[in-house]
């Protein structure tokens, strides 16, 4: 487990726990929200909320609206992947996933739901009307993702590198993206400190969802709390296939390094950033 993602794993927790009694929903439906969104994930994007803020020296109450908006969105986007209409799993974060635990009306109906939770807590929160612009585009931008996911699956998109990035960075890079661009904007970030962090994020996204296709290639389901070996069967547009094994292995490092080059303006208010990017580079969950 990443020591930076378990500092802020707590704090992440109570943020999302908090922001779920605050609109209390129809009993059902709470409790396939609450089942959804705090099984125990990495809490990778909200620590970025707070990792950008703190890079920054901002108030860090400051991150809390979009640090809990960004990982309701990330918890919809796995209640919609894991659907038997797209990867059809019935395992997430070592449980049941929600489909299965409950059923496909209830997993489409919480999945509805949690995005507009997430926009009405940053909507209501400072600065709200720019965070809401940054999240809704990140998460059409997922959505997009999805889709060229779902073409190369069914073959009609090309297996090539081009397809690979660009389907990549919206499935996975835009939510990465936002959330430090979230933090960056809780924190009064200068243009110069955005555009750092900003391709910062950028090169670790890409690097998150390689290692997640190297993962799901070498890594058993009970390490990673999801079925593993399922991406080639399904012809899935996934690093694994463009590079192969040991051409995907070096492509993570050079992410790695590009995710390092990233932050050279920043001193030693960086150093969690570094080393995150190290512990994802080398993650095994
Ligand atoms: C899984 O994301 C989906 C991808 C974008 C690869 P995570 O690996 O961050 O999932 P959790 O939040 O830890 O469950
Ligand atoms: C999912 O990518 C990305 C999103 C949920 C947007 P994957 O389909 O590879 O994620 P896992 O492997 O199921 O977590
Ligand atoms: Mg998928
Ligand atoms: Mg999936
Ligand atoms: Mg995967």
């Amino acid at each position: 487990m990443s020591t930076v993602l378990q500092a802020h794993r707590d704090a992440c927790d109570a943020l999302l726990t908090r922001a779920l009694e605050e609109r209390g929903c129809e009993p059902e439906l709470a409790a396939a929200i609450e089942y959804a969104v705090l099984a125990p994930g990495k809490r990778l994007r909200p620590a970025l909320v707070r990792l950008a803020n703190q890079c920054i020296g901002g108030e860090l109450e400051k991150a809390e609206a979009p640090a809990a908006a960004v990982e309701m969105i990330h918890a919809f986007s796995l209640v919609h992947d894991d659907l038997p209409a797209l990867d059809n799993d019935d395992l997430r974060r070592g449980r049941p996933t929600l489909h299965r635990h409950t059923d496909e009306a209830t997993a489409i109906l919480a999945g509805d739901a949690m995005p507009m939770l997430a926009m009405k807590l940053l909507a209501e929160s400072p600065n709200g009307s720019a965070m809401c612009a940054v999240l809704a585009e990140a998460t059409l931008r997922m959505i997009e993702g999805q889709m060229m996911d779902m073409a190369a699956e069914r073959e009609a998109l090309a297996a090539d590198e081009h397809n690979l990035r660009s389907l990549q960075a919206g499935k996975t890079g835009a939510l990465l993206v936002a959330a430090v661009q979230l933090g960056a904007l809780s924190a009064k970030a200068s243009a110069e400190q955005i555009k750092a962090l900003n391709a910062w994020a950028s090169h670790l996204g890409e690097l998150f969802q390689l290692t997640d296709d190297l993962l799901d290639a070498t890594a058993s389901s009970e390490a990673m709390g999801k079925r593993t070996g399922k991406d080639e069967g399904k012809s899935k547009l996934t690093g694994v296939r463009v590079y192969g094994l040991t051409g995907l292995r070096d492509r993570i490092q050079n992410c790695r390094q590009e995710a390092l080059n990233a932050l050279q303006s920043f001193g030693p208010e960086a150093s969690d950033l570094r080393l995150l990017t190290e512990e994802m580079a080398d993650r095994s969950r």
